[in-house]
């Protein structure tokens, strides 16, 4: 059998050497980069001028004086003031494996090798291939989704969903939501989405029909008094008023910037089990929760996969994908785009998911539950200690935690947060009334970076209260 050049290039045992020397090499870089650092005084002006510079460009302040140096160690990460920190917010929930993994940084540099930066739906390399592969393997252990189709970001992946769903259910219109949801900066999505400060100014479509969420915070709240009766109820009104022209129900396993709110699955089983009643199509938007709940898909942690006609995920596979079974297969022509991501993130993205399926991550004793329970514990023992009452209802799921932290009103938390900024970590809000602190946090979290975190937490909510 003849060899091809590309499998040459990937087996060749000179350009691994060579990878493996670079990742080595950065390796060693930033090994000092193990313990918050203030910034350097001979970097801060220098640092200064770029934020700046960067702010000016932008027509608006970047919200943290963060611009990265370009390396990290794990959830440590230098920034260009020669300050290190402690990231707990991780991009918005990208770097799950936190910063200048080994892995990470050899499939990127293996993807950037490729004889293209950017891979499209046209004329895709083996990359492409291998993430929608693993994907597909993922969603349909516990699904019955088959297809996944890769872009570039969360929002576009929901922009196909919704055309899926509505192609599927054409003519209808309608969308159903939970209030405070989230979905994405599109025109449409931002339709979709439930907070004024994300849309002013924009027109209205009148396309969305919402449902209230579960008031609660976690799961073991949630089932004390999860008000399910009451959200099925208006589920029930809005499909009888709207009969046939509901094209899908749309929701977060756990609702991300509406407050890292967190329902038990009591709360979600009527309503999936009204949807396939009426033929709905059953949209989970895992943007947010995927890979983070202990299980691949919050939807497994839940165990109503076989509800789930659609799936959107992005951030930590470090493309976007929208996963669906062969029902909602729709015609050719619906959903393309020049895009599907660099070559580089798709290697990266099959890395990430490799590393999460082996190294002891999920599961109930993985090491995201694992996380979650020292995190969560941390900041119930600073709420009845040394910061009484002002870490209330600390909650999530998985890798997803939030606090109300101080009066829960949005002027002073946001003050908390720059000043855990400025003592080293990184962290932000989500929700309105009361707003929270939430946490990203990474999947390579140890007890002792924890404690780090418990320490900077307690000294800002000394200085803020
Ligand atoms: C639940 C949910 N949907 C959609 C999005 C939009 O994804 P992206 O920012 O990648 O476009 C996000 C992003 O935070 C999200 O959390």
């Amino acid at each position: 059998m003849s060899t091809l050049q590309g499998h040459e290039m990937s087996r060749s045992a000179k350009i691994n050497e060579l990878v493996d020397g670079l990742v080595k090499e950065v390796q060693k870089l930033g090994e000092s980069l193990n313990a918050i650092r203030p910034p350097q005084a001979d970097q801060e002006s220098r640092a200064a001028g770029l934020i700046e510079k960067t702010n000016q460009l932008r027509g608006r302040p970047l919200f943290y004086n963060f611009i990265g140096s370009g390396i990290g160690h794990g959830p440590y990460v230098e920034l260009e003031d020669g300050s290190v920190k402690l990231d707990l917010i991780n991009g918005i929930g990208i770097h799950i494996l936190g910063h200048s993994h080994p892995e990470i940084i050899r499939a990127s540099l293996k993807g950037a090798l490729s004889d293209v930066v950017m891979q499209g739906h046209l004329e895709p390399n083996t990359e492409y291939t291998k993430l929608s592969s693993k994907l597909v393997e993922l969603a349909s252990k516990n699904s019955r989704m088959k297809h996944a189709w890769i872009t570039t970001c969360g929002t576009m992946a929901n922009e196909n969903a919704l055309k899926i769903c509505r192609q599927k259910k054409t003519p209808a219109r309608m969308i159903i939501t939970f209030k405070d949801a989230f979905a994405g900066r599109s025109t449409m999505m931002a339709e979709v989405t439930d907070n004024p400060a994300f849309k002013q100014g924009l027109p209205e479509y009148h396309e969305v029909l919402r449902i209230p969420f579960c008031n609660k915070f976690d799961d073991s709240m949630c089932r004390q008094s999860c008000g399910k009766e009451k959200t099925l109820a208006v589920l029930k009104e809005h499909v009888a008023k709207h009969e046939g022209n509901v094209s899908c129900f749309v929701f977060e396993p756990m609702l991300g910037e509406g407050g890292y709110r967190a329902a038990c699955r009591e709360f979600f089983l009527p309503l999936l089990a009204f949807c396939k009643e009426k033929k709905i199509p059953v949209w989970a938007d895992e943007i947010q929760t995927f890979t983070r709940t202990g299980q691949f898909f919050a939807y497994e942690t839940y165990g109503f996969g076989d509800y789930v006609d659609i799936c959107t995920i992005a951030k930590t596979a470090q493309n976007g994908a929208t996963l669906y079974t062969e029902e909602m297969n729709p015609q050719p022509g619906l959903i393309a785009g020049t895009f599907a991501g660099s070559t580089a993130a798709l290697s990266a993205g099959l890395a990430v998911l490799e590393e999460l399926e082996n190294g002891n991550y999920m599961g109930p004793n993985g090491k995201v539950n694992q996380i979650h329970k020292g995190f969560v514990s941390m900041l119930n023992r600073l709420n009845e200690t040394t910061c009484k009452g002002l870490l209330r209802d600390a909650g999530g799921l998985g890798l997803m935690v939030a606090v109300t932290a101080l009066d829960g009103s949005q002027a002073k938390p946001q003050q908390l947060l720059k000043s855990l900024f400025k003592n080293g970590l990184l962290c932000f809000g989500c929700g309105r009334n009361p707003w929270r602190i939430r946490f990203l946090l990474p999947a390579v979290l140890t007890q002792a970076d924890i404690e780090v975190a418990g320490q900077i937490i307690e000294k800002s909510i000394q200085e803020c209260s």
